[in-house]
């Protein structure tokens, strides 16, 4: 089964307008469309119409939001509807990243209806699990991941689950210089595609893209992308250079 291969950007909330114009720019200028690679950048959502506007003539350099609220309007002070990204040009939607259920308290439950939301408005999500230290530490990183699954994944169809990508964030290694090796990352993803042949067949979880992030870098990129249940990656601090960031999609 040939997958799609992703390689994400997200810039989390380290641009303003004008960083996130430069690194855009920057990114434009070196980039060679790599047919086979799917570049996703996901800037603060005060950027997402500027870049929209700088990358709209790239094929294959597409635009990613780093959150949602599941609802298409209402009295949500602060918060950004599905059908509002769609107005700009998203095309994709992370959701249920480790810092949103650390920080923001969001729970399963939320993150499967996000899901279901985002599949309503032809938003392809790219859903977050991953373990902390101590549940590494303690043996429950399976157990974790399943739970995440299970939960956030809860009451889709084969059909839905197929539109899906997963990204498998071990919180341990984000932001902290610390990649999960080849093997350990592999070994989860291997993991998490046979929980989602459970939760649909066989056939779907192997038409799954399942994403690494955590520390991928140009120099660790390559290792990562050689294993077998390893699609592409989802990239923190590396995707803030256009240096890096191309280092990565060209690995
Ligand atoms: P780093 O690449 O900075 O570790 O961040 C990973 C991440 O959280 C991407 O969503």
């Amino acid at each position: 089964m040939v997958r799609k291969v992703i390689i994400a950007g997200n810039w989390k909330m380290f641009t303003d307008l004008d960083e996130a114009t430069q690194l855009v720019k920057g990114l434009k200028a070196s980039y060679a469309n790599k047919n086979d690679v799917e570049v996703v950048i996901c800037p603060p959502f005060i950027s997402l119409a500027t870049v929209r506007e700088l990358i709209k003539t790239s094929s294959n350099l597409l635009l990613g939001a780093q959150n949602m609220y599941p609802e298409e309007k209402g009295a949500f002070t602060g918060e950004t509807s599905p059908m509002m990204l769609k107005s700009v040009g998203c095309r994709y939607v992370i959701v249920g990243h480790s810092e949103r259920r650390e920080y923001f308290k969001e729970s399963n439950a939320f993150l499967n209806k996000k899901v279901k939301v985002a599949l309503d408005y032809q938003l392809i999500p790219i859903y977050c699990v991953g373990e902390t230290l101590t549940e590494r530490e303690s043996d429950k990183t399976f157990a974790v991941i399943k739970t995440q699954l299970v939960e956030g994944l809860a009451g889709f169809s084969a059909e839905q689950l197929k539109k899906i990508v997963i990204a498998y964030e071990p919180v341990w290694a984000i932001g902290t210089g610390k990649t999960a090796s080849p093997e350990q990352a592999e070994a989860v993803h291997a993991f998490i595609r046979k929980e989602l042949s459970d939760l649909s067949d066989a056939k779907t979880a192997d038409s799954l893209s399942i994403l690494y992030g955590g520390s991928v870098k140009p120099e660790n990129v390559t290792e990562l992308m050689g294993k077998e249940n390893i699609d592409g990656a989802l990239v923190g601090g590396a995707s803030l250079k256009a240096d890096s960031f191309l280092g990565i999609i060209n690995y």
